[in-house]
């Protein structure tokens, strides 16, 4: 399929929008640094932490952030358990989920939980982390090229 362009000039901090490439959403995240610190807190209830699963993102992506720019997390929002759609919970305590929960992505099919990067936590049904699609910027960053 062709790549998909997305604007994201106006995506505000904290904010996700959705776009769409080959029939699947795809998560556009602009996330806060209290959302970025809070990452490195979750690492030991994780059951991918360094996103070593190579099948789960591009090369540019198996980083900390699994995103090419820390802030801008861009995600296939579909849960890797039975392909359900996780919910965005950006807030940093998601009461009453789990008080240590930083925030993320809760899929509500079969209650896995993801962090704010998209790593799985230890103990749910979804197998491995959501995938991070390859994903390049253009004009000056305000346009996403997804694809
Ligand atoms: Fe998401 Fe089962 S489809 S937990």
């Amino acid at each position: 399929g062709a790549p998909v362009q997305q604007d994201i000039s106006k995506i505000e901090e904290g904010q996700m929008i959705i776009t769409e490439w080959r029939g699947q959403p795809v998560w556009v995240v602009r996330r806060s640094k209290a959302q970025l610190d809070a990452l490195k807190s979750q690492d030991s209830r994780l059951r991918d932490p360094k996103s070593e699963n190579a099948d789960q993102q591009p090369k540019f992506a198996q980083n900390e952030y699994r995103s090419i720019k820390p802030e801008l997390l861009v995600m296939v929002g579909v849960c890797t358990h039975l392909g359900c759609s996780p919910k965005f919970h950006g807030e940093i305590k998601p009461e009453p989920f789990d008080a240590e929960w930083k925030g993320g992505f809760f899929c509500p099919c079969h209650k896995s939980r993801f962090d704010m990067a998209g790593r799985v936590y230890q103990g749910v049904p979804a197998p491995t982390n959501l995938k991070v699609p390859p994903y390049t910027f253009a004009d000056g960053d305000k346009t996403l090229i997804i694809g």
